[in-house]
């Protein structure tokens, strides 16, 4: 497909921020988070940059996989407020310039959900085919998700004499989407929370949801749903949770050419690459993962991250690499989950070094795709592994060095979750300080967004990773019509140097490096040269005559 107007295709050049309402900002002080907190903090995020909210679940459920599991596609948890509360965060966001986007979950249900409820009453129940039930599990089993919870994928309904499928939690039945008729309701969904205003979402657990036993055509059917959004908006997007090889991602976004299933998906086998490269401070993995990274079709767009709610999972890595990242960042058994995942924010990885840090996040924001950030990474928070699993990471919003981080103004007991002790507690790690610290991380992420807005070919340019003769160093450029920006990141802490060589570049040609302002040419002969501190980074444009951008 070639795009005429590209602004209409704003996922290209986003920058979204991943949040929970639940840990976000409390603002009637019964200890949970709430929408009208979040209302009370849209002027941050703005001032930050981002361009679209991502709302974890906010959907009644019992929290027993903190909202993942639901009771009701149609309502808001009354903890967090009721749906006008949604639409004044909705409509102050889309004033300031950000788009709210929310986690659409219907490869499952809760095990509380009515059409379970019913579902598991009787074999006659009319919502019994809402789920996927077999009278002997199959003998061939993959390995469950969650694998310290679970042993099976099937768990027996005593009442019914029949096993139902749950491919995560046993809490969790899967939705039987070969029924047209799960298809239908799941369409009524999507089609409710648009008309409110949400501008797409991010589909959890998406092979889980359309691979299931007995139905045919799973991209027919994920065709049909992004057109049906396409249809009800043309600014909806389907941000998808696939984690699986390139090759099989390419399958989820409809191929090369045909652009029409998901309009974006996480990069997982990237991501995984990054700790690889971080660890072992070489940069070849992730140069040679992103040089065999598929292009993609032109409205399609990755989702570049570092961090999410989940654990920072290892699964695409060998045995032995996995292990090198363990050994690096988790040397401890308790920071560790299910055998292939970590459980820390990236700080206390990084052993809070600010230019390692800085250096990851410079990375994340000059890979080709859009960025997305977790709440919290904007001000380098840590982890608290008191919590247990993956809830570590889900500690509440420091925003403040007061009480509960400013987070709340209840009782620290009365917390949906304890705010993060030791060295990264609130008092060393808030929003509200490095607001007014010109050289804090939260400033330098500012400056990171205005640069990665300020240079649309990263969301769009073609990609080519330049060779170095230093194995510590990536360097990357991406171009599209417009601009070149090329990018430079040291994964070492000894200094290096720079070899850039560029044939279609004209000697005495302007490179202005973003992030400091500093100018240089392009000399007469020989390679263009750039010493880069032990992790340090840069972003070069390369000034084409003409071009007319700030810098
Ligand atoms: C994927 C979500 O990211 C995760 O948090 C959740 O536990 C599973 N889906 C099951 O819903």
């Amino acid at each position: 497909m070639r795009v005429t107007d590209t602004s209409d295709l704003w996922w290209k050049t986003a920058v979204v921020y991943c949040l929970d309402v639940e840990t976000y900002m409390d603002w009637n002080g019964d200890g949970c988070g709430d929408l009208e907190g979040l209302a009370h903090r849209l002027d941050y995020l703005a001032e930050l940059g981002v361009t679209c909210i991502w709302l974890m679940p906010f959907y009644p459920s019992p929290d027993r996989d903190d909202g993942y599991d639901i009771t009701d596609y149609y309502g808001v948890d009354a903890r967090l407020g009721h749906h006008g509360d949604l639409v004044e965060v909705i409509r102050t966001a889309k004033d300031r310039g950000m788009r709210v986007i929310a986690d659409l979950v219907v490869n499952h249900t809760s095990d509380q959900h009515p059409w379970f409820v019913s579902a598991r009453s009787s074999r006659e129940s009319p919502f019994r085919d809402f789920y996927v039930w077999a009278d002997e599990p199959p003998a061939k089993q993959p390995e469950p998700v969650f694998p310290d919870q679970e042993d099976s994928l099937w768990e027996y309904d005593k009442k019914t004499k029949q096993y139902y499928l749950h491919n995560f939690y046993k809490h969790q039945p899967d939705l039987n989407v070969a029924n047209p008729r799960v298809r239908e309701e799941i369409a009524k969904v999507i089609g409710f929370w648009m008309e409110l205003g949400i501008s797409g979402f991010r589909v959890d657990a998406v092979p889980f949801f359309i691979e299931q036993p007995g139905f045919e055509g799973p991209h027919d059917y994920l065709r049909s749903l992004r057109s049906y959004i396409g249809r009800r908006s043309g600014e909806g997007v389907l941000l998808g949770e696939v984690n699986l090889p390139y090759e099989d991602q390419l399958k989820y976004f409809g191929g090369l050419d045909a652009d029409d299933e998901l309009t974006m998906q996480f990069d997982f086998v990237g991501m995984q690459q990054i700790y690889l490269s971080l660890a072992r401070e070489d940069a070849t993995p992730l140069a040679d993962t992103l040089a065999a990274r598929p292009a993609l079709p032109e409205v399609a767009q990755w989702a570049n991250f570092l961090r999410n709610h989940d654990e920072l999972t290892l699964d695409k890595l060998t045995e032995d690499e996995r292990q090198e990242v363990f050994d690096a960042f988790a040397p401890e058994e308790r920071m560790q989950v299910y055998g292939r995942g970590i459980v820390r924010r990236l700080p206390p990885m990084l052993h809070g070094d600010p230019r390692r840090i800085r250096m990851a996040y410079s990375l994340l924001f000059s890979l080709p795709g859009t960025p997305v950030l977790f709440y919290g990474e904007e001000i380098g928070m840590g982890e608290n592994l008191d919590l247990p699993g993956r809830t570590s990471v889900r500690s509440p919003m420091q925003w403040t060095s007061g009480a509960n981080g400013g987070f709340s103004k209840a009782d620290p007991e009365d917390l949906v979750a304890p705010v993060t002790g030791d060295g990264f507690a609130p008092s060393h790690v808030n929003a509200s300080q490095q607001r007014h610290d010109e050289g804090s991380l939260l400033n330098f992420i500012r400056l990171l967004i205005q640069c990665y807005r300020n240079s649309p070919e990263i969301g769009w340019g073609r990609f080519t990773v330049l060779e170095q003769p230093d194995r510590a160093v990536l360097a990357h450029q991406i171009e599209n019509g417009q601009g070149r920006l090329v990018a430079l990141h040291n994964f070492a802490p000894e200094p290096a140097t720079v070899r850039l060589e560029l044939e279609d570049v004209e000697p005495g040609t302007v490179v202005t490096s973003l992030l400091d302002a500093d100018e240089y040419t392009w000399p007469e002969e020989g390679p263009f040269e750039q010493p880069l501190d032990g992790y340090g980074y840069r972003w070069l444009r390369v000034i084409r005559p003409g071009d007319q951008r700030l810098t």
